[in-house]
């Protein structure tokens, strides 16, 4: 039996004052139940402040691939380590929608992230526009086969896959249970064609405008294993009821 986990990405929110209240509403409520928050570089010291000691576990949203040196204004997986980090998110679609990194660049933060012994989210998921051409699995595929061919597929015995369609992520407009669960099941396909015990382990999250009024159906269908909960993580009483649905 897979847990199911829950982890908010607060994407590029929050202030001090925020996260201390979020962070207080968030530990009673949680009390038992794993989760993770994401929180931007600033606020890790925070996070680890408020969270150490509870059931939630709180990492970063993006990490270098090089390990030190002359690259400015990057943060490594030891420095993320330092801070109590657990998890990491590598390959949101915002980062390589946005920032331009390519399957083989979010291949090098996987497995930077694992090296330093960081559980990676690797996020995978498909525009609208290759979902409208059919392409879906082959997308989902090649963003899988980067990280299987750079670190094997044992490595995902110690990674979390976050399925994100593009097309749903902050837009309100949630994959059915279907659509979801069908992505899903595709990817735990692949994963079992070369190993099946990691693939029966494996963590696959469902993220993409995931709130509390639609958690329920989504984390009972039987291959989502859980949420990357981007707004709706910024809602106390949203992210409880989601983790809740979740446990
Ligand atoms: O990482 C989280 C996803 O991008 C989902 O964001 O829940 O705001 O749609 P959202």
């Amino acid at each position: 039996m897979r847990k199911k986990l829950v982890a908010g990405n607060w994407k590029m929110h929050g202030s001090l004052a925020e996260n201390a209240a979020l962070l207080a509403a968030l530990k009673p409520a949680l009390s038992g139940i794993e989760a993770v928050v994401c929180v931007p570089f600033p606020y890790l010291a925070q996070a680890q402040a408020e969270l150490a000691g509870s059931s939630i576990a709180w990492g970063a949203q993006n990490v270098s691939e090089q390990a030190k040196g002359a690259f400015t204004g990057e943060v490594s997986a030891s420095m993320l380590l330092d801070f109590g980090c657990t998890y990491v998110i590598v390959g949101h679609s915002e980062r390589r929608s946005l920032y331009g990194e390519s399957d083989a660049l979010v291949a090098s933060k996987y497995v930077a992230a694992q090296a330093a012994g960081l559980t990676p989210i690797l996020c995978v998921g498909e525009s609208l526009a290759e979902r409208e051409s059919g392409v879906t699995e082959a997308v989902v595929a090649r963003q899988l086969d980067a990280v299987i061919n750079a670190a094997g597929v044992a490595s995902l015995a110690k990674a979390v896959v976050a399925y994100e369609p593009v097309w749903a992520i902050g837009t309100g407009k949630t994959a059915s249970p279907e659509q979801a669960q069908a992505v899903h099941a595709f990817i735990r396909g692949k994963i079992a064609a070369l190993d099946a015990g990691v693939a029966d382990q494996l963590v696959i999250q469902y993220g993409g405008s995931v709130k509390a009024a639609n958690a329920a159906e989504l984390m009972v269908q039987p291959d989502i294993d859980g949420g990357l909960i981007g707004g709706a993580s910024l809602v106390a009483d949203e992210f409880i009821a989601i983790c809740r649905a979740a446990a």
